[in-house]
């Protein structure tokens, strides 16, 4: 349980969910994690809850917003200070805004692509000078199988999400070269608090979860920690050659021609 030590690492969106499950999955492989969290008393409980469980785990909660370019800046500063140079980034923090495109207002495209995408760019910013400056760091972009395909009603979210894959495309290729590896993971369905709202927003709830977890050929839906361990391979030396990638984890699902 030590593939991950001697790093820091800094978590977005590490409150809750898939974040939170990928920041114990990283203390519990001996990074010291810093969880940069919208909701202040999440992180901090959650950085608790993992310091308590997991013997000699390093973690430090920092009340961040990914939207704004300085929140970041100030807790990637702030890690730097506590912990010392940030070498693993999980861009995590996502938003669903489902809607229909001409009946969209304004607001929901900006708040949509603000965090989904501004957000994942806005991380990268902030650690990628001192990556390149020290030659070596992971940077893992949480995407979505929205990435790849659409659900109609659900706009603008795969919109900022195919962007994230191009971003992570992108910056990958610049910096490949100063050994930045930059990849995404692309969740399918996972239960977290987001599936659940997204259940409980449906007419029939209890038919809309029947039906989601009928979806995967493997006939259920993943765990948050399931998308760690693969965090956990991509920030670690066991994946020295892969970058600009992303990696799927829904069970085979887009693989699926036909129901
Ligand atoms: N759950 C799924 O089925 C699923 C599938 C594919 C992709 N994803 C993606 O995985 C990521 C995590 O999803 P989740 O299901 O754990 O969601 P979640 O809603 O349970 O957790 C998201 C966390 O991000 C935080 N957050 C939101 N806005 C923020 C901001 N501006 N700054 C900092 N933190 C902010 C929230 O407070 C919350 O703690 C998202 O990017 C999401 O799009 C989720």
């Amino acid at each position: 349980m030590n593939r991950l030590t001697g790093k820091v690492a800094l978590v977005t969106g590490a409150g809750r969910g898939i974040g939170a499950a990928i920041a114990r999955a990283f203390a519990a492989e001996g990074a010291a994690v810093v969880l940069a969290e919208l909701d202040g008393a999440n992180a901090d409980a959650t950085a608790r809850e993992i310091a308590g469980a997991i013997e000699g785990a390093r973690t430090l909660a920092v009340q961040t917003d990914v939207t704004q370019p300085a929140s970041v800046r100030a807790a990637v500063d702030e890690a730097q200070r506590a912990l010392g140079p940030v070498d693993v980034l999980v861009n995590n923090a996502g938003i669903n805004v489902f809607a229909d495109p001409l009946t969209m207002t304004d607001d929901d495209w900006r708040r949509c692509f603000a965090v989904d995408l501004d957000g994942v760019w806005n991380g990268c910013r902030a650690v990628l000078p001192g990556m390149v400056e020290r030659r070596a760091g992971s940077i893992i972009n949480i995407a979505s199988t929205h990435a790849f395909q659409i659900i109609p009603g659900c706009f603008p979210y795969p919109v900022a999400k195919h962007g994230v894959i191009g971003l992570t495309r992108a910056l990958g290729i610049e910096y490949a070269p100063r050994n930045v590896r930059v990849n995404a993971i692309a969740p399918g369905y996972i239960e977290t608090q987001l599936t659940h709202d997204w259940w409980n927003a449906q007419p029939d709830p209890q038919a809309a979860r029947k039906a989601t977890l009928e979806l995967p050929p493997m006939k259920r839906i993943g765990r948050p920690e399931e998308v760690a361990m693969t965090a956990v391979f991509l920030a670690s030396d066991e994946a020295p050659f892969i970058n600009a990638s992303c990696i799927t984890i829904d069970g085979g699902r887009t693989a699926l021609h036909h129901d």
